[in-house]
């Protein structure tokens, strides 16, 4: 459920008309309900209230500091993959010790950051990893918090390009050779390791995996300790898929949470989970106006003023995003089947091949639902386009949380190098027909 309704015939974010924000911030621009972010946390955590796991927002689903200040004022720690991420989590005020530092490509200074700042664990994929990351500690005459990351060498049953758990993705060691690489790192003196880490994939809407993995990684457990060796936590990362239209069929966050219980609820171990998606996927919309009506050859175009640049998934998975206008449709209106796209000069600026809309005009605001999830933090200025605006509602306030930025702002980065600035200006082009 979300706070997104049509009320006296117009979209509100709460009680807020999206029309409002549209105004004051200007289009493209994302819209966060922070009531939906509350009962999203609070539905996940009383499902699992019986594992009481620490909730580890994954930052890089929502790297907008309100968003992950209100999962912060929940309670909900961070699972962050890079000293960037690690920087919001903290500005958003989650404690250090409430941080897990994932992701296959850590660096020497990133992990110097994770150490310095305290953080909860860092979860390790690899063996010169390992090295790299017991190195850091010595020089800082610390020892780090390590869990090995494992890859349990699952099938996720989602989008090949979102899927990490099968052994041939580039995540984590092998659940085969995890049980040698948590000895040899156990035997590593700047190393305290708590525990172990998995993440499977993400948009994950089948049980089975889960289950899976999980049990995978009890057995794991099993065998460690009856080795010797101290295992206290387990770190099932995150993958709870959403719908993204009514009609979708997911796994519950009950279902969900029967599954966690089942796998690893008698271990022992505090539970760590990283969702990213299921939190905040759902509290968010991007706002669009549309720019022209088209009729091309073969059917109708509705062209908006987002682009794949602010929201990139249809682009890149062909994810399905629902298409809602902000005025509210009459009970019997008819509808035509368009496509809606975007300005930017790729024919995969698509973001609806064959969407049912009613009609629309130049100037109407159209919503994009369910764009609280990789979106706003996947836009980028292709098209030397402006970096997309992003605005929060609480009630029947709201503010914007991220001003949009110009492209010219980033021009000022941009160098022309002396001996180009120098150089003479480009030959007038000779007239066609001039004199020879
Ligand atoms: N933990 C780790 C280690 C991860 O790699 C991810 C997501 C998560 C947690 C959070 O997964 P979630 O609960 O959000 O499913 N850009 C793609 C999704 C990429 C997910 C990457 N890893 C999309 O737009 O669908």
């Amino acid at each position: 459920m979300d706070h997104f309704a049509y009320r006296d015939g117009t979209l509100h974010a709460e009680s807020v008309p999206l029309a409002r924000i549209a105004d004051a911030a200007g289009t493209p621009c994302y819209v966060y309900s922070r009531a939906t972010l509350e009962r999203h946390y609070r539905v996940l955590a009383e499902a699992l209230a019986a594992v009481d796991p620490t909730i580890c927002f994954a930052v890089k689903a929502n790297g907008n500091l309100a968003v992950i200040r209100t999962l912060a004022l929940l309670g909900a720690g961070a699972d962050v993959v890079s000293g960037g991420e690690l920087k919001l989590a903290l500005a958003a005020g989650i404690p250090a010790s409430r941080v897990v530092f994932s992701g296959v490509g850590k660096t020497r200074t990133e992990i110097a950051e994770a150490l310095a700042a305290g953080v909860m664990q860092l979860n390790v994929e690899s063996e010169p990893e390992l090295e790299a990351v017991a190195a850091v500690a010595e020089s800082m005459g610390r020892r780090a918090p390590v869990a090995i990351r494992v890859n349990p060498d699952v099938d996720a049953l989602t989008h090949a390009s979102i899927s990490t758990g099968r052994g041939e993705h580039k995540f984590g060691i092998e659940w085969t050779a995890a049980h040698a690489v948590y000895g040899r790192a156990a035997a590593m003196p700047s190393l305290e390791l708590v525990g172990l880490a998995m993440h499977i994939g993400s948009q994950v809407t089948d049980a089975a995996p889960f289950r899976a993995a999980f049990a995978r990684m009890r057995d794991l457990v099993m065998m460690l300790r009856a080795d010797g060796h101290v295992v206290r936590s387990v770190d099932l990362g995150g993958g709870l898929g959403i719908p993204y239209d009514d009609a979708a069929v997911t796994l519950a966050p009950a279902d969900y949470a029967a599954i966690v219980n089942e796998g690893v609820g008698d271990l022992d171990c505090r539970v760590i989970i990283e969702p990213g998606r299921m939190l905040v996927a759902n509290a968010g919309v991007l706002l669009s106006r549309v720019i022209y009506v088209k009729q091309g050859a073969t059917r109708t175009f509705v062209i908006v003023d987002a682009a794949m640049n602010d929201l990139m998934r249809p682009a890149l998975y062909g994810a399905h995003h629902a298409i809602v206008p902000v005025a509210e449709p009459g009970a019997g209106e008819s509808r035509e089947t368009v496509a809606v796209v975007g300005p930017v000069c790729e024919t995969t600026d698509t973001f609806a091949e064959n969407v049912a809309l009613p009609p629309v005009a130049s100037g109407d605001l159209l919503a994009f639902r369910t764009a609280g999830a990789y979106a706003a933090v996947m836009a980028g200025t292709y098209n030397a386009r402006d970096l997309v605006g992003e605005a929060m509602v609480d009630g029947d306030a709201f503010a914007i949380v991220r001003r949009r930025l110009a492209v010219t702002e980033l021009l000022g980065h941009q160098v022309i190098p002396e001996w180009l600035a120098s150089a003479e200006e480009p030959p007038p082009i000779a007239a066609a027909g001039g004199a020879r």
